[in-house]
């Protein structure tokens, strides 16, 4: 019986692909994801399928669809993709698939080793897709570091919990490309973030207070 995959491929150096993954990824007649995360098998030699976030939902559909034709994909996932990643969105579409998830190391926790955070004593946070929500304000006081993937800018983010009565001063890190060769963390207060720029890829932490 064919099946469906959902793989986690790590934060994006093969460096963080388990085994797993790349056992997984090379028995399936096809594989979707993104340019960057097909990079990472080159000699894979099935069938492609290019993820971008404009054909998200076209692309689950059309997994669903050639696994109900017979064929084995795996849909590779950044990260772990049980943690903003296509877990849920393939869950919505369809629960009676003959489904595996393989996880993957998410770049939450690729920050958290990189920052030396204890991750089971954090808040964890997604913005990705969903805006600059005041849910976070809710965490952002109850003693606990928050870790959050923001929607899209960083420095939008930081604007938003200015405007919103964070303290200025309030200390974040922004871990930018983790694993990759031009990966940076940068260290700063609230307002020094907000004047700086970041690329998409991005996890922030908002310090506790003290
Ligand atoms: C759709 S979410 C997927 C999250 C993923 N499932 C995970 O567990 O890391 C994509 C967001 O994850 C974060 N991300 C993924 N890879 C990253 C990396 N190498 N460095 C920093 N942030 C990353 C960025 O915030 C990016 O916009």
């Amino acid at each position: 019986m064919s099946k469906l995959y959902l793989v986690g491929i790590g934060p994006g150096s093969s460096d963080y692909l388990t085994a797993a993954a790349i056992n997984t990824a090379g028995s399936v007649d096809v594989l979707v994801g993104s340019q960057r995360a097909l990079d990472l098998f080159p000699g894979f030699e099935g069938q492609t399928l290019i993820l971008r976030a404009r054909n998200m939902d076209e692309m689950m559909k059309k997994s669903i669809y050639l696994v109900d034709e017979g064929k084995n994909v795996a849909i590779l996932s950044t990260g772990d993709p049980g943690f903003s990643g296509v877990l849920n969105p393939i869950l919505k579409l369809r629960d009676d698939l003959d489904l595996e998830v393989i996880p993957g190391i998410s770049s939450l926790q690729l920050a958290a080793a990189r920052l030396q955070i204890p991750w089971d004593q954090v808040n964890l946070l997604t913005l990705h897709g969903k805006g600059n929500s005041k849910i976070i304000l809710d965490f952002m006081d109850n003693g606990k570091p928050t870790i959050v993937l923001p929607d899209f800018k960083v420095e939008k983010l930081a604007q938003f919990l200015l405007e919103n009565g964070v303290d200025q001063d309030r200390k974040v890190a922004v871990c930018e490309r983790l694993s990759y060769p031009d990966e940076r963390i940068v260290n700063g207060t609230l307002k020094e973030i907000a004047a700086m720029d970041f690329t998409y890829l991005c996890v922030v932490i908002i310090y506790e207070t003290f």
